[in-house]
């Protein structure tokens, strides 16, 4: 590693930082490298009007990023720092230092969101114990079997009919399906039928099918199944609403899925009561929530091994050269 140049070296954490979860899977960043830094920006042409008007969730997206690389930097032995100008992120990078080992970084690659029920195993409280508030973020787990799980149920459930019954939600969606292998060399990002578990299916059909399945029963089938199956939800919601603290949540929210990946567990994102704004205003007082609601995950063990992975756009698809 004495050998790596600044270039070589970013360009290895960025090869990290874009292994991150994002909103559909739309990889909503662009990466700039200069002297000792890394930048990363929004790209807006990658953002979700309908589901993610206010761009929440492109900024936590970016602050899942952001953990990654800096996770990754600690490993190659580098420390690092950020700032926030309301636009993009800027991380520092300072000289070989001797940081410590981050145990996280070996599941940045083995991380995915768990498509599919829970074994229904019920994970012990003490497991979870690196769930942790910070001075901008709370993290709060609720336990399948407790008066809020049911509250975060019928909230995932009342979220799935306003959706499921919105054309402009379902159309944006459908645009990012991607049905194909070869639609999904094209692009590369986006929600993908083989991890999705539906059969390859010609772009046009696909449009088609997929349509009818995005219907309020069906998914409220699904949902459930899946909740009932869950051991426990987690919420993560963020002091004020803005993107310098989205970033923030979107760094607790990486840190915390590697932890689940690293202790062995499965989660999948139930964001639903997050992001229509009516149901997240219900969950603030019937939850007793100070701040506000950012992402819902469902917690449990997997039952299978996942078979396909979410793609990555190429790094030079991502990176901006100077
Ligand atoms: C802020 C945010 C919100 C998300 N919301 C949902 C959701 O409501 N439902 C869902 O199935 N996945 C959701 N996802 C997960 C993405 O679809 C997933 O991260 C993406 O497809 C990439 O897959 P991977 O996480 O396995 O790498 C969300 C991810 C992020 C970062």
């Amino acid at each position: 590693m004495e050998t790596l140049t600044f270039i070589e070296l970013a360009k290895i954490l960025i090869s990290f930082a874009v292994c991150a979860p994002s909103g559909h899977n739309s990889q909503p960043w662009k990466y700039q490298i200069s002297e000792n830094q890394i930048i990363i920006e929004p790209d807006f042409s990658k953002h979700l009007p309908v589901v993610d008007s206010t761009d929440r969730e492109l900024f936590i997206s970016l602050g899942c990023a952001l953990e990654n690389m800096q996770i990754a930097a600690n490993h190659y032995g580098y420390s690092s720092d950020y700032t926030f100008d309301g636009e993009k992120i800027v991380v520092t990078f300072s000289g070989k230092g001797n940081c410590a080992e981050d145990t996280l970084f070996a599941s940045i690659k083995n991380r995915h969101t768990y498509r599919g029920q829970f074994s229904g195993e019920r994970i012990s409280p003490e497991k979870l114990n690196f769930a942790e508030n910070q001075e901008d973020v709370t993290t709060a787990i609720f336990h399948s079997e407790s008066a809020e799980a049911q509250t975060l149920s019928r909230l995932i459930y009342e979220g799935n009919i306003i959706q499921m019954s919105d054309t402009a939600f379902k159309n944006e969606l459908t645009q990012w399906m991607r049905f194909n292998k070869r639609h999904v060399a094209q692009t590369r990002n986006g929600l993908c039928y083989n991890v999705l578990g539906f059969p390859a299916t010609p772009k046009i059909f696909g449009r088609r099918i997929i349509k009818m399945f995005l219907k309020p029963k069906s998914q409220n089938k699904t949902d459930m199944a899946v909740n009932s199956s869950a051991s426990a939800y987690c919420l993560f919601s963020a002091k004020e609403n803005t993107a310098a603290n989205w970033i923030k949540v979107g760094k607790a929210l990486e840190r915390f899925l590697l932890n689940v990946t690293a202790s062995g567990l499965a989660y999948s994102f139930s964001n639903q009561p997050c992001e229509v704004p009516e149901l997240a205003e219900q969950l603030r007082s019937e939850l007793s929530v100070n701040s506000y609601p950012s992402v819902l995950l469902r917690l449990g063990y997997g039952r299978k091994q996942a078979k396909h992975f979410a793609p990555r756009e190429e790094p030079e698809v991502v990176i901006i050269e100077n």
